[in-house]
């Protein structure tokens, strides 16, 4: 048995997978998220780890725990962790969704220079990336800068305190900004700008690799086997892209989250001039693209939870019957946007209505605005010569049928449904069954193990009415842009 870990920003969700892939049992736990100022986005590590382990004892509470073998991770992204000497966390962890580095962004972007951080790193700075907030701890929080002894990635944190081992891999220390992901080594430079020390950084391996296992007093905790291999796992857009198999040359995983990705698996490696996507290391030891936009299911959950005040999703969407033909646009940006903008300070907006409109078309614009988003990264990879023809698609939104159906005719591809849309989970699951020795490879392993279950193809008629629809929203953030 195996144990897949999906730390999320809404929670971690914890999976339990055999050797063939089934998924024995689901476990999600959840925390707080903090918003200490409009813009800002914190989350503590230690309820991280406490939600983690309380989340394992569950998911083996009913199984032979001496059947568990691997345990490995698919976390949020680029967050930045700082321990102390005595491996005290110093303060809440900044996270990937942070806009507060506006000013470290610009000084790395514009200052160092795009052109350079792209020859040291393969990406520019974006606001959510953990090197800017290196900067901005440095130059807003002294005290707690110079306690540094350890950065680190959220995921990295769980397994720093299962195995003791101080450890990351390609996919997630990619979007640090200190990485050469070409040549998959820290780069002299970002350390050097930065102003921190390499031994400040923790160990690189790949995906599939074991760090470790369990420390003893941990197994006792959990009620595990001392020998249970701890697997350096995944940033959770590589673990999704694996637990859809997402791998090896043009495939296409779109993710529909708190973030929303588009990802598209490369063998080889390649930039994006223009600087819109990322250029990342893919879990399966080569190479992908990726657009990331702030907000995207948690458009959906904001204007059903805190605007509609309803918890019934599936009803309010029954109600949606204009597809392709609504009049109402929603630009997503609740908190400012990463792809392809890079705008900390973009914010969203429902532009178009009238004195008829009704809530089920500004719950569709919703649904529809967030689709636009990705579909804006699409262009730049198609702009690149990027085209897959067909994706898979995971994430709480790709739960809903309508959305899927409006993502296969916004950009134009088929939409291919998997068996379990535990994107990141399942492919964290997957890479500690190769870490354990299962399969030969973690592209085999994908393959073999995740099925597709359906496709939902785009129907021309309406993919014109949307191609129609895309292009008037693509004007409307240039003409607000810098007027937020
Ligand atoms: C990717 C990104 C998000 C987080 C979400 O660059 O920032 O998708 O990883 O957890």
């Amino acid at each position: 048995l195996f144990i897949g870990v999906d730390l999320g920003t809404s929670a971690v969700k914890l999976l339990l997978m055999d050797e063939t892939g089934k998924i024995e049992k689901i476990v999600s736990k959840e925390y707080p998220l903090y918003f200490p100022h409009p813009g800002w986005s914190e989350q503590k590590p230690e309820d991280w780890f406490a939600q983690t382990a309380e989340g394992i004892k569950e998911l083996v509470s009913e199984c032979d725990r001496s059947e568990v073998k691997g345990i490995s991770f698919g976390g949020q992204m680029h967050g930045l962790v700082a321990l102390d000497e005595a491996d005290n966390v110093i303060r809440p962890a900044i996270l990937w969704n942070d806009g507060r580095t506006g000013k470290q962004t610009d000084y790395l972007n514009n200052v160092i220079g795009k052109d350079k951080l792209s020859r040291y790193t393969a990406n520019i700075a974006f606001a959510g990336f953990t090197a800017p907030k290196i900067l901005w701890m440095k130059e807003n929080e002294p005290e707690n800068f110079a306690r540094i002894a350890k950065i680190m990635l959220p995921k990295d944190y769980l397994a720093y305190m299962l195995s003791g081992s101080f450890c990351t891999e390609y996919s997630d220390a990619s979007g640090m900004l200190l990485l050469d992901v070409e040549h998959k080594c820290w780069s002299k430079e970002m350390i050097e700008i930065c102003g921190i020390r390499k031994e400040q950084l923790p160990k690189l391996y790949e995906s599939w690799e074991p760090v470790g296992c369990l420390k003893p007093e941990i197994a006792g905790e959990l009620g595990l086997p001392e020998d249970v291999k701890v697997i350096a796992g995944a940033g959770d857009n590589a673990a999704a892209a694996v637990g859809t198999a997402t791998v090896g040359d043009g495939a296409c995983n779109i993710s529909l989250g708190t973030s929303g990705t588009l990802f598209i698996s490369s063998n080889k490696f390649g930039v994006d001039e223009h600087n819109a996507l990322h250029s990342f290391d893919h879990a399966d030891g080569h190479y992908h693209l990726m657009g990331c936009m702030l907000s995207a299911a948690s458009c959906n959950k904001w204007w059903m939870d805190d605007i509609l005040k309803t918890k019934a999703y599936q009803e309010e969407q029954e109600g949606v019957t204009k597809l392709g033909e609504n009049h109402v646009y929603y630009l997503p940006y609740l908190m400012g946007e990463r792809s392809p903008h890079n705008d900390p300070d973009a914010r969203a907006a429902f532009i178009g209505m009238t004195m008829d409109t009704t809530r089920e078309e500004m719950t569709q614009a919703v649904l529809e605005g967030v689709t636009f988003g990705l579909r804006d990264s699409l262009e730049v990879a198609r702009s690149l010569g990027v085209n897959p023809e067909r994706t898979k698609i995971c994430g709480g939104g790709a739960k809903s049928p309508l959305w899927r159906k409006i993502v296969a005719n916004v950009m134009n591809m088929k939409v291919d449904i998997i068996e379990s849309e535990e994107g990141p989970g399942y492919g964290a699951a997957i890479l500690a069954a190769v870490g354990c020795g299962v399969f030969p490879s973690v592209e085999e392993a994908a393959k073999k193990l995740v099925k597709v279950v359906a496709t939902e193809e785009p129907e021309p008629e309406l993919a014109a009415k949307y191609e129609e629809r895309y292009q008037k929203f693509k004007k409307f953030y240039p003409l607000l842009k810098g007027n937020f």
